[in-house]
């Protein structure tokens, strides 16, 4: 389903600075597009609006965005929002857009002891696209939803320089793990800020477990629909902007080479 021949522009879209784990994967394969990363710093988090608010605020910004960028495909990079909102952004805008939903449906398949969690937002996991993602391939499995209420800011705080502590983590991911009758043995990382905090989550974790993270499949679903003729090339620039109109702090932009290279454009 190529139909870009041009370089193309990819628009990618998060709450915050979760997003920026989807984004890099997406570089990786397609060096040579134009990006634009936006972070809706000024509504972050998502996971503490309601349902109403998160639909309210993202329609009509996504429009704002695609009439100042003009992009060939928009990511939503943001489990938070794609689990609400696709079908109103594919019902409103001619852009082609990507999602970001739980991987339950490869965890439930690779898990051994068919025993997994979702870990993800409040939000995410209240969804009654989640439910139906369960209901449709969980099948055999026994899942466990387990809403993070405060695991985003902290990833988001680690990211700008902050001292996070083992302890707040440690008790975000603690009822992930089920110890009984089969225990837990793969967890689906179902909000995107939370591969930010992977090596905390790796050596805090009770015992080993897959981490599922889908940013490598949501990379090759864009590379996909971009087609073999565009986007392969050198690498270009990239912007990120923020809703809240603030320039990242020097702190913050040191955090950011490794998802942007030098790539960065002002
Ligand atoms: N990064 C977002 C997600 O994937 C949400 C974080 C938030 O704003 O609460 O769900």
């Amino acid at each position: 389903m190529a139909f870009v021949s041009h370089t193309p522009t990819i628009l990618v879209f998060d709450s915050g600075l979760g997003g920026l784990t989807v984004f890099r994967e997406i570089v990786k394969l397609r060096p040579g597009a134009r990006y634009v990363y936006v972070a809706d710093d000024a509504y972050f988090p998502y996971g503490q609006h309601t349902e109403d608010e998160i639909v309210a605020r993202v329609v009509p910004l996504i429009g704002d965005l695609i009439a100042e960028h003009a992009p060939d495909l928009v990511v939503i990079a943001c489990n938070t929002a794609s689990t609400l909102v696709m079908t109103q952004l594919r019902e409103a805008y001619g852009v082609p857009f990507v999602g970001t939903v739980p991987a339950i449906k490869p965890a439930c398949a690779s898990s051994k002891t068919k025993r997994v969690s979702v870990l993800g937002t409040r939000g995410t996991v209240k969804r009654e696209y989640t439910r139906k993602l369960i209901a449709d391939f969980a099948h055999d499995c026994d899942v466990t939803l387990v809403g993070a209420e405060n695991l985003a800011s902290l990833a988001e705080a680690a990211l700008r320089g902050e001292r996070v502590s083992d302890d707040a983590i440690a008790a975000e991911i603690a009822p992930c793990f089920l110890n009984g009758d089969g225990r837990t043995d793969t967890v689906v990382l179902a909000c995107t800020h939370y591969p930010l905090l992977i090596d905390q989550m790796l050596a805090l974790a009770p015992w080993k477990v897959d981490w599922i993270d889908p940013a490598p499949a949501i990379a090759r679903r864009v590379s996909d629909l971009l087609g073999s003729a565009s986007g392969l090339g050198e690498t270009l620039g990239a912007r990120i902007l923020f809703t809240s109109g603030q320039a990242p702090s020097p702190v913050l932009a040191k955090a950011l080479t490794p998802f942007f290279g030098n790539s960065l454009v002002s």
